[in-house]
């Protein structure tokens, strides 16, 4: 199918994709390889949910990234591999590089027992083996758990345990920046409490020489060198399980959002050539981590499946300098770059020498993802790096949409600062005001879809119920999606951040309620209550409110101790910024904590704190008030 390259060619698919969204997802599907076509393109009801894309329909994704380009791109480079280490070699990998190492990968996995629809989890630097082992897993139909490796082992026994993964995959450490971590002994902790996992294969990547357990655990490099370089693909269908991914909720444990493989595969790959106007022959670089939504999507499937030459990083924007990025730009004359605001924010700190000694003229697209990109960065952006002459696309999407579903499309759609501007082909939002109705023309609301896209989310891995709750009760017949959002009178949409009780931290989703219970694991915690405030780098920051059972005292060793409790059991992303110690916290008297007057609070804007009559303890306010950390 043809790609949209110009506004009236928008206007028109746009709209032919809303008359007939069946017509126009069966055709985008026909440009892959199926080895049995679908009976129905579309099955759905909003209520139930339920959802099912291409019924019937057979493949195995892997094909469409590797098998189905190799007589055109044998020699083509499908991965850069940039690593942490300026000094070390970055590596090129080949489209038939590929397909050999991730079916030496898929063999692997086949001779330690895994099969179809077992889950495993992969904890791994940014390292091409991380990619081995993603497409490893969908070669031979496994469902791949990855998990972020900057999550400590709580996290890590959650996401193995929720899901029972059989396998897990890691190495024995990591680079990031000047700091080596080590996973191997994350995953030791872990396996303490991880009944269902029988098998450890760890890659040696930083020669921290970790413990080995007998029978249980066994060295990549020892296990891979005689597997062969052929391995039948498992034949999937269009809704069998392509894999897990764990994103945090607005209440209790994360959730693991399911992805099956035909509707992904379509999506991902079709949002990858429109957003990004990928021409033939590009370097693309993501520099998201493959341990989240953006890094399975436009790191690997979309790109890859796209015959793309796709860049991995491995290390940080600040090391060795506030130049790296621009160094790897420059380095492998990347063409479309896509980044987080988070770190657009806190490369413009640096000073520009940093940039201007780069030449960055291979640059033709712009990406921003994960959070609100405020007007100064974006032109901050726009200036420095793309010169005026990139076009910015600023992409809304969620680890539960599976794509990008509002966003520019370079070149074609006309951009404004802070705006995702129009929804992609398929895509149908609607505002919601207070009452659950819907606002026509320009407004501000709550922002739902109406009508289901290829990669939605199937379900909550083995809580339907939850899903259910959390996305499809809220404006019955709709999927919710937690956001606020403003329309203007072009109909164009800006994300206006969550409206639910989700704080996103340099673009990493953290419950609050995750990181409360983390808070009061210390023993000298009786209850907190945490909210987020805007912060310039990171756009939002944790703060804590926290009652302990006696009034601390020494408040620094104990704010420490906390940060140090947070960060063992989630990881160190979702370490409080700000930790406040209150008596009481304002609760409702039905005993709900008033998170709102909290909000204002960590905002500085105690001042307007609105009606408090209704609290339990209005008195508790004021301390809060007076005590508040700016
Ligand atoms: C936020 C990341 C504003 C939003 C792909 C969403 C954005 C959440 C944007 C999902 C954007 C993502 N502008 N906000 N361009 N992109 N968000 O699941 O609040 O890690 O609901 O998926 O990030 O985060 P997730």
């Amino acid at each position: 199918m043809d790609i949209i390259s110009s506004s009236s060619d928008y206007e028109k698919i746009y709209r032919a994709s809303i008359e007939n969204p069946e017509r126009f997802w069966d055709e985008v599907a026909r440009d892959f390889v199926w080895h049995r076509p679908w009976d129905k393109v579309l099955k759905w009801d909003f209520h139930k949910p339920e959802l099912a894309w291409f019924l019937g329909g057979k493949l195995n994704i892997t094909e469409n990234i590797l098998d189905r380009h190799l007589p055109q791109r044998a020699n083509q480079t499908a991965l850069i591999w940039e690593p942490n280490q300026p000094s070390e070699a970055p590596r090129h990998i080949t489209y038939a590089e590929l397909k050999r190492e991730v079916c030496r990968v898929g063999n692997l996995l086949r001779k330690n027992g895994i099969r179809k629809g077992d889950r495993v989890c992969i904890y791994m630097p940014m390292v091409p083996e991380l990619v081995y082992a993603v497409l490893g897993c969908a070669r031979i139909g496994a469902v791949h758990s990855v998990v972020f490796a900057g999550f400590s082992s709580g996290s890590l026994i959650d996401r193995i345990n929720d899901c029972g993964c059989r396998l897990v995959l890691t190495a024995d450490g990591a680079f990031r920046g000047d700091k080596k971590i080590e996973l191997k002994s994350v995953v030791d902790d872990a396996l303490m409490n991880c009944p269902t996992v029988e098998k450890v294969i760890v890659l040696e990547r930083t020669g921290s020489k970790p413990a080995m357990k007998a029978g249980r655990d066994s060295w990549w490099h020892e296990e891979i060198w005689d597997m062969d370089d052929h391995c039948e693909p498992e034949i999937m269908d269009s809704e069998d399980l392509l894999f897990i991914l764990y994103t945090s909720g607005s209440t209790g444990k994360p959730k693991g959002m399911v992805h099956t493989c035909g509707g992904y595969m379509v999506y991902t790959n079709y949002t990858f050539r429109t957003v990004f106007q990928y021409q033939e022959g590009q370097v693309f670089w993501c520099t998201a981590d493959v341990g989240w939504i953006t890094g399975h999507s436009y790191i690997i499937y979309g790109p890859l499946s796209a015959g793309a030459t796709t860049l991995l990083f491995e290390g940080i924007p600040s090391y060795p300098d506030f130049g790296r990025f621009w160094q790897v730009i420059e380095r492998h004359r990347v063409n479309l770059f896509y980044t987080a605001p988070t770190a657009i924010r806190s490369l413009e700190q640096a000073p520009l020498s940093f940039v201007e000694r780069h030449d960055l003229s291979s640059l033709k697209v712009l990406g921003t993802v994960g959070e609100p990109i405020n007007e100064e960065a974006w032109h901050w952006y726009d200036k420095n790096i793309g010169k005026g002459n990139c076009p910015i696309v600023d992409t809304w999407w969620q680890t539960e949409t599976g794509g990008a579903m509002i966003s520019p499309i370079a070149g074609v759609t006309v951009t404004k600062p802070s705006y995702a501007t129009l929804p992609l082909p398929g895509v149908q939002p609607a505002l919601m005001d207070d009452h659950g109705k819907e606002i026509k023309g320009a407004g501000e609301g709550r922002l739902a879809l109406k009508f289901p896209w290829p990669s939605m989310s199937r379900t909550i891995y083995g809580n339907h119920k939850r899903f259910r709750e959390t996305y499809f009760s809220t404006f019955p017949g709709m999927y919710f999606t937690g956001d606020g959002c403003r329309r203007d009178g072009e109909g164009y949409y800006r994300i206006t951040g969550r409206v639910d009780d989700i704080i996103i931290v340099s673009g990493h989703n953290l419950g609050t309620a995750e990181i409360e219970s983390a808070i009061d694991e210390h023993s000298s915690v009786c209850e907190s209550a945490v909210v987020g405030f805007p912060h310039d780098i990171k756009g939002q920051g944790v703060y804590a409110f926290v009652i302990c059972y006696n009034k601390p005292e020494e408040e620094d060793k104990l704010r420490a101790e906390i940060r140090d409790t947070v960060s063992k059991i989630i990881g160190p992303i979702a370490k409080p910024d700000k930790i406040q110690f209150v008596s009481g916290l304002p609760k409702t008297r039905s005993g709900k904590i008033m998170r709102r007057i909290l909000r204002k609070v960590a905002e500085g804007e105690s001042a307007n704190l609105g009606d408090v009559t209704t609290l339990l303890d209005p008195g508790v306010v004021e301390e809060i008030k007076r005590g508040a950390l700016h």
